[in-house]
């Protein structure tokens, strides 16, 4: 299936998707919360760990910097974050009460204090110019992407970066079929597996629309320069299905 062209990318997802993102969503988050870390080390054949470290690794922090993760879930990132560099401050924003009780509790038993805020995360409660980093991770398809990384480049310190990861639509139309073929295989699987209520379940087809409606690595660096951006660079593993970018916010002059 051809995605719509890119300028009117973001309207179509936004009807084809809203009732999923507005009623659905949170209840599918909340049914897979428990178990939602250990089906993607399952679904990624344990790859999960490595694709965390990549997106890390394309990340530079310094001591006394303030981070934000946006949709930050089981707080993953966060974590990760905090064991690179311990003395930054980090924040969490997610509309899962479900994910971010896991995500405290993760990071209590190490021993890390994440700022969490429940929330949607099309308009940020934060003000502007406040964040050194802000992170985004396996998210960014649920989302109305340009309104988000809009707010984010709002609550960015100017010279602030934004770092991004999430599943792409590969550019190679023969890589494209592999994948959703393979990805149609795990959602099966782990529902099975893992025994997902009906909201998860009933969103598997909505899993697979939402990615072949998504970017590719390409589309998205314009979607970033577009949004003001500067020095927007990308990196993809697994010819394009995932992708890594990486944008800094502007100094004024
Ligand atoms: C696939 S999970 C990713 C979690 C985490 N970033 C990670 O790397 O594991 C997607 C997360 O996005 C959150 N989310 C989806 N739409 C949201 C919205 N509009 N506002 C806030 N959070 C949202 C969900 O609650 C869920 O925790």
């Amino acid at each position: 299936m051809n995605p719509p062209p890119l300028a009117t990318r973001e309207v179509a997802r936004e009807e084809r998707f809203r009732t999923v993102w507005t009623q659905e969503l949170n209840r599918v988050f909340a049914d897979v919360a428990p178990y939602y870390d250990r089906a993607n080390h399952v679904a990624s054949l344990g790859l999960w760990k490595w694709f965390l470290d990549s997106f890390l690794n394309t990340i530079e922090l310094r001591p006394g910097q303030r981070a934000l993760d946006v949709c930050a879930g089981t707080n993953a990132v966060g974590i990760a974050l905090l064991e690179r560099e311990p003395a930054i401050e980090v924040h969490a924003i997610d509309r899962s009460g479900d994910m971010q009780e896991v995500g405290r509790q993760r990071a209590q038993a190490k021993g890390f204090r994440i700022h969490g805020v429940i929330g949607d995360v099309h308009e940020l409660p934060f003000p502007d110019n406040h964040f050194d980093i802000v992170t985004i991770q396996w998210a960014s398809r649920h989302l109305r992407v340009k309104r988000v990384f809009g707010e984010i480049h709002r609550v960015l310190k100017p010279g602030g970066r934004f770092h991004h990861c999430d599943m792409l639509r590969p550019a190679n139309p023969l890589v494209e079929k592999l994948y959703y073929g393979y990805l149609r295989f795990c959602l099966a699987f782990t529902g099975f597996v893992f025994r997902s209520g009906p909201a998860a379940l009933n969103c598997k087809q909505y899993f697979l629309s939402a990615l072949q409606m998504f970017y590719s690595a390409e589309e998205l660096s314009i979607v970033l320069r577009d949004l003001g951006y500067r020095e927007v660079a990308a990196k993809t593993l697994l010819a394009g299905m995932i992708g890594f970018h990486r944008g800094t916010k502007p100094l004024p002059g």
